[in-house]
């Protein structure tokens, strides 16, 4: 008798729990196969073919894309819909894990955003199924917000950026604190760049599995003390009727105060803008405006620039960015013009590495100097203060060592594990050392 009623119990009690839940109504589910004519081709990004569903508003689409054939990314676009080659990718759901054709996307009955491949096997979900969800949208700013019948956001894709930020969309310390570039225009995998929200600074890394840390390139700068950044967010502040400022709004533990990091100024509105962490390891900002020009898209911010009028980059070309030069090469004003080695300087092109080495017995190899050379690492890690001769044997006794650098002036000394791309600099000063067999 008393299990009876237990179960009974159990059954209303099932009913009045799968009865509360919403659902999401008909009209509003979808499933979309994979397959068929392409919308668009050989679009402005990645050369991509592209494939537009739903949902979608004025300014920004879901859709798949493929590089390569039948790997697709699920992916939002950002720009006139009704000029679809000059769409540019704001938001990813699959990178590394591409769908194939006749994959499919569905919104059902309980709330799921799923992905999965023609066999059904499940590569990605926004994992809102029986939260109670009755809709999927975009919004203005190109958040894409599953949202349940009192408008609450139940998933966002805003907390999920891969390399890019739009307007409103952050970095944050109980989040998703960074972005990751893609490793190639048309490779759709992790690569080896990430912009790092970090306690109390924003810094670009470049990861290699020949040192145990990322190698930092690049700090913002803030122009006050930060304690713990807790989020970051991209924005724009219209500062006069015809000039728009793009920043960083950081919010800081310590300060009552935000603080923020100039990004950019333009004279269109730049609501629609983002920001984002290219495969060639800049990071730049772009703004789509009809007004502006015919490609409708500025470039209106360049972390790394040759050519930098307005001085705001202090000397940064993208000779610091590791991999300008792939494997390794000597760089000025952004080009790479020589391939050093124990003959000299040899012209540069894509085979130029380091030179290999058959050992580590010191009696195998030697150094050869390049003077007035400089790494993308120096300014950011910290080096040790030696001599000159110490720092080369440090080096000589490592066996990881490739090289490394001296910089004469302060006595300081940096061990290269990765050397690729060393900057020519003017300053006799900095020296660099690259291990080479005898
Ligand atoms: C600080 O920034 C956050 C996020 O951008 C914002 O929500 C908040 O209103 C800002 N606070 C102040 C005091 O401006
Ligand atoms: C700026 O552009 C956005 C998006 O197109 C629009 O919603 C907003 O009203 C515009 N602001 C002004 C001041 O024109």
């Amino acid at each position: 008798m008393k299990f009876s009623i237990t179960s009974a119990f159990c059954f209303t009690l099932s009913i009045f729990l799968t009865g509360a839940q919403a659902k999401v109504p008909v009209d509003k589910q979808f499933r979309v196969v994979n397959e068929g004519g392409y919308t668009d081709h050989n679009t402005i990004e990645y050369n991509a073919d592209v494939r537009g569903y739903q949902p979608y508003n004025e300014n920004f689409r879901l859709s798949f894309y493929n590089t390569t054939p039948n790997a697709y990314t699920l992916a939002l676009r950002m720009g006139d819909r009704t000029k679809e080659s000059s769409l540019r990718w704001v938001w990813e759901a699959n990178r590394g894990s591409p769908v194939k054709e006749s994959s499919t996307l569905t919104f059902g009955e309980d709330g799921n955003l799923v992905l999965a491949q023609p066999d059904g096997r499940l590569v990605w979900q926004t994992n809102t199924a029986n939260k109670g969800a009755v809709g999927i949208k975009i919004m203005e700013n190109g958040n894409m917000v599953i949202y349940d019948n009192k408008g609450k956001f139940l998933w966002q894709s805003f907390d999920s950026p891969t390399d890019t930020l739009l307007i409103g969309q952050s970095l944050k310390l109980s989040g998703r604190n960074k972005l990751v570039s893609r490793r190639s225009p048309s490779v759709n995998t992790n690569g080896p760049y990430s912009l790092v929200m970090e306690d109390k600074q924003l810094v670009l890394y470049y990861t290699t599995n020949k040192t145990p840390k990322p190698i930092a390139y690049y700090s913002y700068e803030f122009y006050s003390k930060i304690t713990q950044l807790q989020s970051m967010t991209f924005r724009t502040v219209e500062d006069s009727d015809t000039t728009w400022v793009l920043d960083l709004e950081a919010v800081d533990s310590g300060s009552e105060f935000n603080v923020s990091t100039y990004i950019s100024r333009q004279k269109h509105n730049a609501t629609l803008s983002f920001i984002r962490l290219e495969s060639d390891g800049n990071v730049r900002a772009w703004s789509y405006s009809t007004a502006a020009t015919s490609s409708a898209w500025d470039v209106t911010y360049t972390a790394f620039t040759n050519d930098d009028p307005d001085g705001y980059t202090d000397g940064y070309d993208e000779c610091r960015i590791p991999e300008r030069c792939m494997n390794f090469g000597l760089c000025k004003k952004g080009q790479c013009n020589a391939c050093p080695s124990d003959k000299g300087l040899l012209g540069w092109d894509e085979t130029c590495k380091t030179p290999s080495l058959a050992s580590c017995d010191p009696k195998t190899f030697h150094y050869f100097k390049i003077e007035g050379a400089d790494s993308f690492m120096t300014k950011y890690n910290g080096g040790s203060s030696t001599t000159e001769k110490a720092c080369g044997d440090k080096c000589t006794r490592d066996c990881k060592c490739l090289g490394f650098f001296y910089n004469r002036k302060n006595s300081n000394c940096w061990l290269g594990y990765e050397l690729k791309t060393l900057t020519r600099t003017g300053d006799s000063s900095l020296v660099a050392y690259v291990k080479t067999p005898n």
